[in-house]
């Protein structure tokens, strides 16, 4: 997946004005509740992150990929962050950035 670079400054922004930073890290040491989300653009597919990301509660329980994911979590469950499409592309577009 390639980014394009305002869309994905757009998303770094959005990471910690969504309070994703709260959850997550994108390459740097540290463990948090969620999964580092450097490399997701290599370990999932586009259509796989809009689906999680649009939804996340339509899938527990009936993705392999998820429940095993929050196993990892210790049963944390990720909130559903109620994003828009366009936020969820400029997501997709700063992790992209971190292979
Ligand atoms: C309350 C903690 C929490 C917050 C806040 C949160 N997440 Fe998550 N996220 C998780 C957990 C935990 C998982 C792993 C699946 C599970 O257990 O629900 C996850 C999984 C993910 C995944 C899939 C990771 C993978 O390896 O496939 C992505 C992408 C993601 N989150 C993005 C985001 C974004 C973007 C935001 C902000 C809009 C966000 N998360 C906010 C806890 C959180």
């Amino acid at each position: 997946m390639r980014a394009d670079p305002a869309l994905a400054k757009r998303g770094e922004a959005l990471f910690t004005s969504k309070g994703c930073n709260a959850c997550h890290n994108v390459g740097k040491p540290g463990k948090m509740a969620g999964p580092d989300l450097a490399g997701v653009t290599t370990r999932r597919t586009g259509e796989w992150l809009r689906r999680w990301l649009k939804d996340p509660n339509s899938m527990f329980g009936r993705d392999p990929i998820v429940d095993a994911m929050v196993v990892e979590a210790k049963n944390v469950k990720m909130p559903n962050m109620k994003l828009s499409d366009a936020e969820i592309e400029a997501f997709i577009a700063y992790f992209a950035q971190h292979p």
